[in-house]
């Protein structure tokens, strides 16, 4: 488990200082993936350095299993850095070396023996099915295979928390699929908790437990995806669960945001609605879908014939949460996407250097 207890952190700069963390509290359990999002300067790689203790924060701490690792330094500090995997957006593997090496360098750097170092790298490959590329070379393989091969170099120690900062960025969908599968095998098998930092919130629906949003250094909001979702105030259950719905169609009185509650709803609730009360329903917009063992939905419908609060307690009812329809909810819910610019051998170099490989 992870706790973020009061996190600020600041830089000097020529212009004075910068405070880019303004006091974060997160708990991240144990074996739960949770997402980090936020638009682009809001704090989240600052956020994932101050986690694997990359940086030191400001003030505050970060407890890992009820140890204070911002605490630490020297030899202490990177003996409990193994505790933290980390994945770097550009997979950031040594493109002199073949996939086994890369794999193996942590494993080199702590001095494990030739034999065992063998059969750890032939396992972590196997896990992420690229046994048969072992001796390829990073720049004979597809983005989403370096992925694959960052992943298994993250896990070469044993860690217990897999942080991901934007690793399934750039990828295509089918790519990004087999990088989410592979985070979600690993949680459930190692029983890892991963920190999984995004800007899309389709990675964030198909694989997180709960998503914390930053905004301007805080966390505006935290929680399981359902209950976002099922929040119609929730501005993150809006991206979450973009909903682009038609205007109200002339004959209707009033147009309603539906959201499905984080429970039992009934599937057939606009037939119910309709022959229940007696209205005329007309289906605007929405989205409705599997997450786990619940349902994620949002609606937005139109309705003539009875008053508002009427048909709004009727589908309170029906495990339904309906408030008037909002104009920005559709509007603002486009997705964030950022383009990303490939790596330069600079940001190789220092990213190798952040996780302790050398050339
Ligand atoms: N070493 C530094 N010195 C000064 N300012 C910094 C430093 N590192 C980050 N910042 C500033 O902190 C803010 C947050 O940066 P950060 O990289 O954490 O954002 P982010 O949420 O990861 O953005 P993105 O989505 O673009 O990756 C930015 O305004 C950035 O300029
Ligand atoms: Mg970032």
């Amino acid at each position: 488990m992870i706790e973020i207890r009061n996190l600020h952190k600041s830089y000097s700069t020529g212009q004075g200082t910068v405070e880019v963390l303004k006091g974060i509290d997160l708990t991240i359990e144990q074996g739960a993936i949770t997402a980090v999002v936020g638009p682009s300067g809001a704090g989240k790689t600052t956020l994932s350095h101050c986690i694997s203790l990359l940086e030191k924060p400001t003030s505050g701490q970060v407890l890992v299993d009820g140890r204070n690792l911002s605490a630490l330094s020297g030899q202490a500090l990177r003996s409990e850095r193994r505790a933290i995997g980390t994945i770097f957006q550009h997979s950031a593997l040594l493109r002199r070396m073949t996939v086994a090496e890369n794999v193996a360098l942590p494993l080199r750097n702590l001095g494990v023996v030739h034999r065992e170092m063998e059969d750890r790298v032939a396992e972590l490959l196997d896990r992420v099915g690229l046994l048969h590329k072992a001796n390829a070379y990073p720049g004979q393989l597809s983005g989403g295979q370096k992925q694959r091969v960052g992943i298994a170099r993250a896990l070469a120690l044993r860690p217990r928390i897999l942080l991901s900062d934007e690793s399934t960025s750039g990828l295509d969908p089918e790519s990004t699929q087999q990088i989410l599968d592979l985070l979600d095998d690993v949680r459930t098998e190692l029983g890892l908790s991963v920190i999984l930092i995004t800007h899309e919130m389709d990675v964030v629906r198909h694989v997180a437990d709960q998503v914390a949003v930053l905004a301007n250094g805080r966390v505006s909001e935290y929680g399981p995806i359902g209950a976002l979702v099922a929040d119609p105030q929730s501005g993150a259950g809006r991206q979450l669960l973009p909903v682009r719905a038609l205007p109200l169609p002339a004959g209707f009185d009033y147009a309603l945001s539906v959201s499905y509650r984080h429970g039992p709803v009934d599937p057939e609730w606009l037939t119910r609605l309709s022959t229940g009360l007696g209205v005329r329903v007309a289906l605007l917009g929405g989205s409705v879908e599997a997450h786990g063992e619940a349902v994620l939905g949002r609606a937005e419908i139109g309705v003539a014939g009875r008053p508002e609060a009427e048909v709004r307690s009727y589908l309170e009812q029906l495990g339904l949460v309906a408030d008037p329809r909002d104009p920005v909810s559709t509007a603002a819910a486009a997705s964030t996407r950022t383009a990303t610019a490939p790596p330069s051998e600079g940001a190789e170099r220092e990213a190798n250097e952040k996780i302790g490989v050398r050339a």
